[in-house]
């Protein structure tokens, strides 16, 4: 049975989900368990963390590690992606396109083709993770994924909206990812209904 005669069974949709650091005290790590808190009901989100994914090597493509192997699954089976980013530099995380790439290949299986996806990102600048948020978006073309237009959850100052335990406790970003997960599931529930027309 596939992902998608599994929903139309048990209706519960399945949400992966990764953020682009690799700190233990990340903001943006921070965002994903808040997400898992804001979670609406009939998902789940299961959250996977970036360690332990070497740097990408061509030659090594068609043997990929164990922990590569095991993203590629997650990814794959999959209804949906939610991926959190910092922003580097104006762009995403080494880390982040790196895992990206390894996911991506060899050719002809890529474990990105045809997912939903949605983005949020938190940075301790003003502008939110924006830039990092489109060059994302830019690798989704190459990989023939679906991602979800709005809400851009971009949050900006976010060193002052998570508090010493790791919470985020601004109400209004809240706010914000929880209405992009409403969104996702409801972008990713139409697709699977176009699919199985
Ligand atoms: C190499 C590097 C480059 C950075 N470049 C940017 C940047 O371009 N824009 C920005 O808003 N913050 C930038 N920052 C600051 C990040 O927003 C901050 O480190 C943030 O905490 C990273 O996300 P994390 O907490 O999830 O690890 C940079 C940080 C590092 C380490």
């Amino acid at each position: 049975m596939n992902n998608q005669e599994k929903n139309t069974v048990n209706d519960l949709l399945n949400i992966f989900g990764f953020a682009g650091s690799l700190r233990k005290d990340s903001y943006n790590k921070a965002i994903l368990r808040a997400a898992v808190e804001l979670l609406p009901k009939a998902t789940q989100l299961e959250i996977f963390d970036l360690e332990g994914i070497p740097p990408f090597n061509q030659d090594l493509e068609n043997q990929p590690s164990a922990r590569v192997k095991e993203f590629k699954a997650k990814i794959k089976s999959a209804d949906a992606l939610l991926i959190a980013t910092p922003e580097y530099n104006y762009s995403i995380p080494g880390v982040l396109k790196n895992a990206i790439d390894w996911a991506s290949r060899p050719y002809g299986d890529n474990a990105f083709d045809g997912k939903p996806v949605a983005i949020m990102g938190a940075s301790i600048g003003m502008l939110g993770t924006a830039r990092a948020q489109y060059h994302l978006r830019q690798c989704f073309v190459f990989l023939n994924m679906h991602p979800l237009t709005q809400p851009e959850v971009m949050v900006p100052l976010v060193q002052e909206k998570i508090d010493k335990d790791g919470k985020l406790i601004d109400q209004k970003t809240r706010e914000f990812i929880h209405l992009l997960l409403e969104n996702l599931i409801a972008w990713t529930k139409r697709l699977q209904k176009d699919l199985l027309k």
